[in-house]
């Protein structure tokens, strides 16, 4: 046996529900389907499985199944949204199960019983892909293409990829993970027949490749693909749609990040790299080791995260990071930021950390006026500075003038920015949901100390800082 074949043979054991767990799945899903078309039948509706389940590419580890209500055309939006919603609720109600509303792009049902999540997710039933009236509406055709194209016997292989990309952190196309999501690795296995062969496909891949599996289009196209996919990495077009990138959410670090770690596999496979390990918080001792050596300045803004779904959470997050550093940017004031990163454990912690290449700044300042001879500016320029200015004098044929500055470090700058109320902070461009907590506190710090009682409160902060110090070398 080879080094791969222990491997995998390790891993499948790990991936590969028990023939207990196949059965508790696999007798609820059955269940659930009938008592869902009975349901679906009142409004004139279908239902249908979807996902993992109907191909057995499911990981024991999430243990979920999802249910497709599938209502005819003439519904509007509004009236799909609550009857759609009123089926899966009266479903899991009759499966003595608790549901919440999750939202996609409209919302459905996401209940759970016992141990086991159901997804019932209402569409429209759409002739072919191109009547389509939401994106779920697709999901009936990749069920059929998926059942057509995928053989059985390609189940494990599929079930291989998910959990390298889960142990990895890139499975998942939602806006927190931004990678591959469970079509788009059934996808990859019809295409490369093997996990093995999407890894060594992976490798050669480069940015904007693109993978066309039913030749919609022919190579002296392909520059105009990547014109209508333009600032996406992967272009894995959907075998039931030409019109769609299947990959649309996976974000450029995570297309490389996955050829990095192919190549790693391939070079030495190891159980490690397939299921993943633990990663240790970052300790106080290595922090202070971190700082001495970047000499950088770690400026965390902490607050209590909106009650809002994860999907809207997290862009909001890092648009509230972008906004930071576009405040301690602006030229005035000169400080400027090195890297910056989001965490949030989407309940009672969410922190954007600025690493800060310039943090601290002298007392005083230079500004360099108009020319002497602009007679009307400059006149403009010294009534300015008049009071304030420690010393205003001509230079190389321009007026310049000393003055104290406002802020002397990121964080007054910071904290003077964030202590406003609620519109100024929404007209400042700090999103929604965010400027809203932020109204009603927040906290600036960047003491280790500080660092490390909230590490020691919440372990996964810790984990991030230490990913964020440990940053990939994706080359
Ligand atoms: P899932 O996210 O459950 O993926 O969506 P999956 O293929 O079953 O993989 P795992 O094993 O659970 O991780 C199932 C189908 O439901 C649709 C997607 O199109 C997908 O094909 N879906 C689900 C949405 O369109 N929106 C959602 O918010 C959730
Ligand atoms: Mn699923
Ligand atoms: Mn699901």
């Amino acid at each position: 046996m080879t080094n791969y074949d222990k491997i995998s043979k390790e891993a499948l054991k790990q991936v590969r529900p028990t023939k207990e767990q196949r059965r508790k799945l696999e007798s609820l899903a059955n269940k659930t389907l009938s008592l869902t078309k009975k349901v679906a039948k009142r409004y004139k509706a279908k239902a249908m499985l979807a996902g993992s389940i109907t191909r057995d590419t499911w990981l024991p580890n999430k243990n979920e199944f999802d249910v497709f209500a599938l209502f005819p055309e003439k519904l509007t939006k509004k009236q799909l949204e609550t009857t759609g919603l009123q089926v899966g609720k009266v479903v899991i109600t009759k499966l003595k199960g608790e549901y919440e509303i999750a939202y996609a792009e409209h919302p459905y049902v996401s209940g759970k019983i016992n141990d086991i999540s159901i997804d019932i997710v209402p569409c429209y039933e759409v002739t072919s892909t191109e009547h389509l009236k939401s994106a779920v509406d697709r999901t009936p055709f990749h069920v059929r293409y998926i059942e057509k194209k995928l053989p059985l016997g390609l189940s494990d292989e599929v079930r291989l990829l998910k959990k390298f990309l889960v142990s990895n952190g890139m499975y998942g196309a939602d806006t927190k993970v931004l990678g591959y999501s469970g079509y788009v690795c059934e996808l990859l296995i019809i295409a490369y027949r093997s996990f093995l062969n999407v890894l060594k496909a992976s490798v050669k891949w480069t940015a904007g490749e693109i993978i066309d599996m039913e030749k919609f289009y022919a190579k002296q196209d392909y520059q105009k693909l990547v014109e209508m996919f333009k600032g996406q990495a992967l272009i894995l077009l959907d075998p039931t749609d030409k019109t769609r990138n299947t990959a649309a959410a996976l974000s450029a670090f995570n297309f490389f990040k996955f050829k990095k770690y192919a190549q790693m596999f391939l070079d030495s496979p190891s159980l490690e790299l397939m299921i993943g390990k633990d990663t240790q918080p970052l300790g106080e001792s290595e922090l202070i080791e971190l700082q001495m050596k970047r000499r950088t300045e770690l400026v965390v803004v902490k607050f209590i995260p909106p009650k809002v779904v994860p999907d809207i959470l997290w862009p909001q997050l890092r648009r509230f990071a972008d906004r930071l550093q576009s405040i301690l940017e602006e030229t005035k004031y000169e400080f400027k930021v090195l890297n910056k990163d989001v965490f949030t454990d989407e309940r009672f912690i969410a922190t954007a950390i600025l690493e800060m290449e310039v943090s601290k700044l002298p007392a005083m300042q230079k500004k360099v006026g108009p020319s002497i001879f602009d007679l009307k500016d400059a006149e403009n320029f010294l009534n300015k500075y008049k009071e304030q200015a420690i010393g205003i004098y001509p230079e190389d044929g321009f007026w310049v003038a000393e003055v104290n500055r406002d802020f002397l470090t990121a964080r007054d700058k910071l904290v003077d920015s964030l202590t406003k109320p609620l519109d100024i902070l929404k007209a400042k461009g700090i999103p929604n949901h965010i400027a809203e907590r932020i109204a009603n506190g927040f906290e600036v710090f960047s003491e280790t100390e500080r660092i490390m009682q909230v590490v020691q409160r919440n372990t996964d902060f810790g984990v991030f800082l230490r990913k964020y110090f440990e940053r990939e070398k994706l080359s």
